[in-house]
């Protein structure tokens, strides 16, 4: 068994920035009614830049941060519930664009979850001596699968990437991740596949949008990610107290403030970014982490932790 640490993470956001203000001149929400209840106060909407055109930058911008070449590459999972095509997957065509050639790629459906579900995949595949190095990139454009006439779900989501390399490492820093679903909640957030009647059967999905049951997923947020971070600590000899820094998904501030009352943490140690960057589904921790790392210090307890449509859930325990 080998060990295994994050060496290198970039991101990358679409160019265009749409405040609350903007919004509330086209539907029916207000600046104070979005930052009390979510904490966001603008977010970047795609005006054409694709989900493999912001992964491939994420993706750069991670290797040139850990200063790793294309060629070293060796396995490449995107996680994305947003892809521009389901064939071929994103991870092959960034692949292409970023030069990295002969790894095996594929894209992973884990909706908030899934860096969490991606990266853990990546991180047991080094530690058992299939790969070495390893890009785990989060990449949504959201902004194409919201009805930008329902206020409950299109103040929430945005476009961005995220990305992270995992390599062999003598000192394994990577040192619990758990992750769970529960199919029970499947109905809770969704976002239907659009499909063509044909010959054969009549049937036609011609609109494809999100759906999400806030009051409900908020509920399952804060009872069940409490317990997975106490759950990722168990065994260690650390308790929730020891940790430096949570980085969760960034989908609401009094989500993250009442998981951080839940484990009588100080909620300083919880990272957020959702203010200026919104609910960026996979993409939203790697990003967190892009802008927070300058942050860390050698040795710093990190908590990462996503949670989403599935239902899914999980987190990482890790040391800088
Ligand atoms: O990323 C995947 C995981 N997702 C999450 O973790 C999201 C979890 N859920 C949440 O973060 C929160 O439930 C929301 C931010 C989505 C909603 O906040 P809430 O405090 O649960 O609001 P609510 O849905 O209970 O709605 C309260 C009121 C309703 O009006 P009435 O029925 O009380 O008259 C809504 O119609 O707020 C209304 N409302 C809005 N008002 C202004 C809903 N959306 C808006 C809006 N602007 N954009």
């Amino acid at each position: 068994m080998y060990g295994v640490k994050m060496k290198g993470i970039g991101k990358a956001i679409p160019e265009f920035k749409l405040s609350n203000h903007d919004l509330a001149e086209f539907i029916d929400t207000s600046d104070e009614w979005i930052q009390t209840r979510t904490g966001i106060s603008s977010r970047h909407i795609s005006t054409g830049e694709t989900t493999t055109d912001l992964a491939v930058l994420a993706g750069q911008s991670a290797l040139i941060d850990g200063d790793i070449e294309p060629e070293e590459i060796d396995l490449v999972i995107v996680a994305t519930v947003t892809p521009d095509s389901t064939m071929p997957s994103t991870a092959c065509a960034a692949a292409k664009r970023m030069g990295i050639k002969k790894a095996t790629c594929f894209d992973l459906s884990a909706a908030c979850s899934g860096f969490i579900f991606a990266s853990e995949i990546a991180v047991s595949f080094i530690r058992q001596g299939n790969y070495k190095k390893a890009l785990v990139i989060g990449a949504e454009v959201f902004s194409k699968v919201l009805n930008w006439e329902d206020r409950s779900t299109c103040v929430l989501f945005a476009d961005g990437a995220g990305a992270a390399v995992y390599t062999r490492s003598e000192q394994d820093q990577i040192l619990n991740i758990v992750t769970a679903s529960d199919g029970e909640g499947s109905d809770l957030i969704t976002l239907p596949v659009l499909t063509k009647s044909n010959r054969f059967n009549p049937n036609e999905v011609s609109e494809a949008y999100m759906y999400m049951d806030g009051r409900e997923v908020y509920k399952f947020a804060t009872t069940e990610v409490p317990k997975n971070i106490l759950d990722v600590l168990e065994g260690t000899n650390y308790a929730a107290n020891d940790i430096d820094w949570f980085i969760l998904h960034q989908a609401n501030a009094r989500i993250m403030d009442s998981i951080a009352k839940k484990l009588q943490v100080d909620k300083e140690k919880f990272f957020k970014n959702m203010d200026s960057h919104g609910n960026t589904s996979a993409a939203s921790i790697p990003m967190a982490l892009a802008d927070v790392k300058e942050q860390f210090k050698p040795g710093d307890k990190i908590i990462l932790s996503g949670f989403g449509a599935g239902l899914t859930w999980g987190s990482i325990f890790m040391i800088w």
